[in-house]
Parts: C-alpha cells; structure tokens; sequence
C-alpha cells in the first residue's frame, strides 16, 4: 500500500511506541470490535475519514465491515502509518496518508471524520461533563486542525470524538509478560503523560506526550465554530460523542 504525504517530526508523534503499540493496545486498552461496532451501528456513510488512524487497528476491523467504502486514514507518525500500510495490504478500498491534522490536505470531503484515541478525544469522569483531550497542546494548532479537518468534512456529515475514562497512574502486564504503565501530570492547560513498557527490570520504550484538554463548554464552542455541532445525548453513544457538521 502506498502511503501519501510527508510531514515533519511535530508534538504528538508516537516514533517511540510504534513498535510496542500494538502490543499494548491489543493487550485490553481499546476494544477495537466494540469501537467500530459503535461507528457502523449509528452511522450511514459512502465514505469515511480516520484522524489519527496509528497502526490501522480500527480501519482494519472498519474494512471488514466496510469492503467497498472509501476508507482514508491519516497520522503523523511515518513508523505507524508503516505498520498500518502493512496490515491494511489487503483492503483496496483504504488510503493513508502521512500528514499533521493542522496542515492535511486531501483535496476531498467525506460523509465521516472520527478520532479515537487520535488527535482528539472525549473523556468522561464518573457523573461530570466530558471534557475534550487533544495531542495538540498549543491553542492555535487546534483551531487550525479544526480548521483543516471541518474542509473535509461534507456539509450535513458527521465527525464522531472517542470516549475514554478517566486517566490514572497504574501499571499492568501485557499479553508478552512485560509490564505497561502510565504516569499522569498535571499542566498548564491540560495533563502530561508518560508511557513506559519494561521488560524486567529495562524500560524497552519511553514516550511522553503533552494534552490540552478543553471543558465541554469549551469543546463545544470550539468544535462550534468550525461548523460542528453536538447532536443527541452524549449517553446515546457508549464509544463516541457526535457532531453534525453544518
Ligand atoms: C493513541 S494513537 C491512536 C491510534 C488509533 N486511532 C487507535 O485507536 O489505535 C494516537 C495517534 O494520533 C496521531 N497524532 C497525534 N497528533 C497528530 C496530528 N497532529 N496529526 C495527525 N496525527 C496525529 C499519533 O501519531 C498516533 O498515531
């Protein structure tokens, strides 16, 4: 599979975790069934756009639900996009595409966008609101990304943002024995976190990645002005929040 595009190293990039990625992921972090379960229920689209797509876990399942829709994924990372180009050899119908969100251009719109765990994402707390997490930590990135993301987006289509819980501090083994963990600190605008796998007592892979994160108000009037805007209770959806794009 061909990958378009280039881009250059930017805040957000996942070099480090590429290789342990799937590892960890498919280890009980995502469920990717119920995730695409989630897009494919809800949804009707001829043609669909991941943001910050990684190893191409979810197009992966998204294409065996999906044989001949038009399928486009794009990420920053080049060792991640690689390991997606791989995986997803066999799906004609899905494109990639090395990109930063703030600058992409594919010179097309889609019926829908959605971001899992990408460059953008929901989290929600217990009984509180949900509050948007991005790996863009700079304010003006985001609207830019937003900017960029709402061109391809077709009026009346639809962007779904994942939802998480809560993050914490914990470590846990993964499915070779080695041992994840994660560690949370509080910024400026939003949180750090760290990423750690150790096999005994070396640490194979370190990265660490800066959030903003917004309030729902903030989200809300964020994701508003760039045409999307929330639809239907947020309890309606168990994996994503949607917008309609105006
Ligand atoms: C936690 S991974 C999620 C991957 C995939 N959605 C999944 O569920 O497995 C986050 C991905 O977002 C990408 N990313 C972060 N910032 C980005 C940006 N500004 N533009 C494009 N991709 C970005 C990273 O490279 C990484 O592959």
């Amino acid at each position: 599979m061909v990958i378009t595009g280039g881009v250059e190293k930017a805040m957000g990039d996942y070099t480090n975790m590429s290789a342990y990625y799937d590892l960890i992921m498919t280890s009980g972090y995502y469920d990717y069934k119920k995730i695409v379960e989630n897009i494919v229920r809800d949804n009707s689209f001829g043609s669909v756009l991941e943001v910050g797509c990684g190893t191409g876990l979810i197009l992966e399942e998204l294409g065996q639900h999906h044989p001949s829709t038009e399928i486009m994924g794009v990420d920053l990372t080049e060792s991640m996009l690689s390991i997606a180009s791989e995986r997803l050899q066999k799906f004609p119908n899905i494109s990639l595409s090395l990109q930063n969100i703030t600058q992409f251009d594919l010179k097309k719109t889609y019926d829908l966008a959605f971001s899992y765990g990408g460059v953008w994402y929901f989290v929600i707390d217990g009984d509180n609101e949900p509050f948007l997490v991005s790996h863009l930590y700079d304010e003006e990135d985001n609207h830019r990304g937003l900017a960029r993301l709402a061109d391809h987006v077709n009026s009346g289509g639809k962007l779904l943002l994942g939802i998480q819980g809560p993050h914490h501090d914990y470590e846990k083994p993964v499915s070779n024995g080695m041992i994840y963990s994660q560690k949370i600190e509080p910024a400026q605008h939003g949180f750090t976190k760290h990423y750690y796998l150790a096999d005994d007592a070396e640490v194979v892979m370190s990265q660490t990645i800066n959030y903003r994160t917004y309030s729902w108000d903030q989200a809300r009037e964020l994701l508003g002005a760039y045409g999307f805007h929330h639809e239907g209770d947020v309890g309606q959806f168990s994996h994503f929040i949607s917008f309609r794009k105006a």
